[in-house]
């Protein structure tokens, strides 16, 4: 996978790549996400019947092949021409899970040729006609779940912000508003609006009729307002280190939200997930599935979508050997015993 970020940066503008790279403030954010990670330590279990491993499960109701889905992210037409066409191909062939950015520039009905099953992440703007517009657009194309992301009210620092790419707005448009409605609307309408709610929530469900998940949640309280509220679940997240550097690191939040909320909401969590140890120590720690960002998306700019299948055939092969070796059968086998320190 760091091979895919090496090849993705000598490839990439490097305007590019330094917005895909970037983290929050000064900095490590996303290090120190892959570090708490990577500091799990297991207790595995001995003389389990593991004639079969099977890493299949579910996620709001969704099939899949693995607990691991792909993170909403902006701006992948700068990776690919295809942008989140050739991602959802990959995942679409992998079994797995396609996030969709509000900030996609790729038609929602190429997203859906794709065969993937996507959930819509939203940015709730300013103007929320607008978001009704594009909510409404992505339930038409097949989405089968709202993601409110609640952390990124910061705008990242100009050198790295994709409002000041060269190909702008192009790209970085909301392809599925028409020009008509970007040009009749005021020109900070699509702006994120900063005054949103717990009541935000209720409303996405209602105008969708699709369950809710609430992303961007570090706290206990707040999965458990998220949930009160009406969410279906909650993603443990930092935004892969690009909210605020010194933050709590995903590994260390997700057992008080899954304590919290764990019994009624499905918790998912991100940031820094890089292998399948990774992944195996965030369903340990209570995750019904994980999201990888970056990493699919260095591939997608290394490889396209055999880049990105590689990632995630890559993750599934080491997720069953990691289950082994843990003495792990189903993923529905997963508890906090499987953890030290963690009971
Ligand atoms: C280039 C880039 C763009 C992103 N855009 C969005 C976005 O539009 N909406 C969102 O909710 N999260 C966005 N994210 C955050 C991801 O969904 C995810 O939380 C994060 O990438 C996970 O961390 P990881 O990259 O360490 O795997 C973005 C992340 C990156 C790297």
């Amino acid at each position: 996978m760091l091979d895919h970020e090496a090849r993705a940066r000598d490839l990439l503008p490097a305007h590019i790549s330094a917005y895909y790279g970037a983290t929050a403030g000064s900095g490590g954010g996303s290090a120190e996400g892959i570090a708490a990670w990577s500091a799990v330590r297991f207790r595995p279990r001995a003389l389990v019947d593991l004639s079969t491993i099977d890493t299949a499960t579910a996620v709001l109701g969704t099939p899949v092949s693995m607990p691991v889905l792909v993170a909403p992210m902006a701006q992948q037409l700068g990776a690919h021409p295809e942008g989140e066409a050739a991602m959802g191909r990959a995942v679409a062939t992998a079994g797995s899970l396609l996030g969709v950015s509000t900030n996609t520039a790729v038609p929602f009905a190429d997203v859906a040729a794709t065969g993937a099953p996507w959930w819509f992440q939203v940015y709730v703007t300013r103007d929320h006609s607008l978001t009704e517009l594009l909510v409404q657009r992505a339930v038409e194309a097949g989405a089968r779940a709202l993601v409110l992301t609640v952390d990124m009210l910061a705008l990242l620092p100009p050198d790295v912000n994709p409002r000041s790419w060269p190909e702008s707005p192009a790209r970085s448009r909301m392809t599925n508003l028409t020009a008509s409605e970007l040009a009749a609307a005021d020109p900070h309408a699509v702006e994120m609006d900063p005054a949103i709610s717990f009541d935000t929530v209720g409303w996405l469900h209602r105008i969708s009729g699709l369950p809710v998940l609430v992303k961007g949640i570090l706290r206990a309280d707040d999965a458990a307002r998220a949930v009160d509220a009406g969410a279906a679940g909650v993603v443990v997240s930092t935004h892969g280190g690009r909210r605020l550097g010194p933050s709590v690191p995903t590994a260390a939040a997700l057992p008080e939200v899954v304590a919290a909320v764990g019994g009624d909401a499905e918790v998912y969590a991100d940031s820094g997930i890089r292998s399948a140890e990774h992944v195996a120590a965030a369903l340990a720690l209570g995750a019904r599935a994980v999201f990888v960002g970056r990493p699919a998306l260095w591939a997608l700019a290394a490889d396209g979508a055999d880049g990105v299948r590689a990632v995630l055939t890559g993750l599934h092969t080491d997720l069953q050997q990691v289950m082994t070796q843990l003495g792990v059968a189903r993923i529905a086998d997963f508890s906090p015993d499987l953890v030290s320190g963690a009971r």
